[in-house]
């Protein structure tokens, strides 16, 4: 296995007419490569995964809403009974397809909260992590939890979800993550001008489970989220300094800063007081009132 799939045929596994089914090679090249004994999927859909386990002789444990599990109300392992070597989930991609219909369609049960059915991309980000700090509860200490997920673009707008599911777990667990490239969409067919750029590709991401328990999980999350916060500020005012030629009073840094940041300010009434304190730390006061780049 490696960091780019290539798949161009989806193998004989699942159903093919259930829409969003995946290539049975993904789970062949996962269990290839990291041999479990155990096998869950938290979404199986058609089952891709079962048929892929049974030619492979791996123990298996399939779940989804038509079997009655919902990975935003139940715990994984409430009804799996033990922790699993590879934890695997191919959600859906926010409401690009909509599941209840598929279930309907294919006579399936359709009771729970449907991922394919939140109202706003952070309900359907909210409730993802969810579902990845479930997966990743059912995994056993250093096994594995991956999921396979798009990007989404909707009126013009582009929202990478393979990077917002990177940011919700534990920096220092992620192993890798992997190109799967996308055969037969719409999008491959037709030609685009402008500045559209068709999404001919997935991502499989790979985490490996360590010991720490959820809450340091959250404490590590604060962590990088202020580490962030304050590089953002950082990184303002060395620009705004920047483009004053790398020295400047005060008064000419806040008004720079406004520019270049207005939505920043708008929501913090003490920004000047922010400023003042990013210089101090990360820059030299040439003389009284003025600042220049280290
Ligand atoms: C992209 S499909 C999985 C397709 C599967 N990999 C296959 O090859 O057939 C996503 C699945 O997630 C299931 N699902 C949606 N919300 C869920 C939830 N809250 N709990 C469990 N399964 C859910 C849907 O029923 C659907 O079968």
């Amino acid at each position: 296995m490696n960091s780019i799939l290539n798949f161009p045929e989806r193998g004989n596994y699942g159903n093919a007419s259930y829409r969003g089914n995946c290539s049975g090679y993904v789970q062949k090249e996962l269990i290839e490569h990291f041999k479990p004994t155990l096998f869950i999927d938290v979404c199986e859909g058609s089952g891709t995964s079962a048929d892929v386990c049974k030619e492979l002789n791996v123990d298996y444990i399939g779940l989804d809403l038509h079997k009655g599990f919902d990975f935003t109300r139940n715990a994984v392992l409430n009804f799996t009974k033990k922790q699993a070597d590879l934890v695997f989930s191919h959600p859906p991609y926010h409401n690009m397809i909509d599941y209840k219909a598929e279930r309907l369609k294919h006579n399936l049960l359709t009771t729970g909260n449907d991922l394919s059915s939140c109202s706003s991309v952070e309900e359907f980000l909210e409730l993802s992590q969810l579902m990845l700090l479930n997966q990743r509860d059912a995994a056993r200490k250093n096994g594995i939890y991956t999921t396979l997920i798009g990007d989404y673009r909707k009126s013009g707008e582009f929202f990478s979800f393979q990077s917002d599911f990177i940011k919700m777990m534990p920096k220092d667990e992620l192993l890798s993550v992997a190109i799967k490239l996308q055969h037969n969409t719409m999008s491959s067919f037709k030609n685009y001008n402008g500045s559209f750029l068709p999404n001919n590709h997935e991502y499989l991401i790979i985490w490996k489970k360590k010991e720490a328990d959820v809450f340091s999980f959250i404490e590590t999350k604060i962590a990088e989220i202020k580490r962030t916060y304050n590089d953002s500020w950082k990184n303002i005012v060395k620009l705004a300094l920047m483009k004053l030629d790398n020295k400047a009073k005060l008064d000419d840094i806040y008004s720079m800063v406004m520019v270049l940041a207005p939505e920043k300010i708008k929501v913090n009434n003490h920004y000047q007081a922010k400023i003042r304190q990013v210089l101090q730390v990360n820059f030299t006061p040439v003389e009284r009132g003025v600042w220049a780049l280290n």
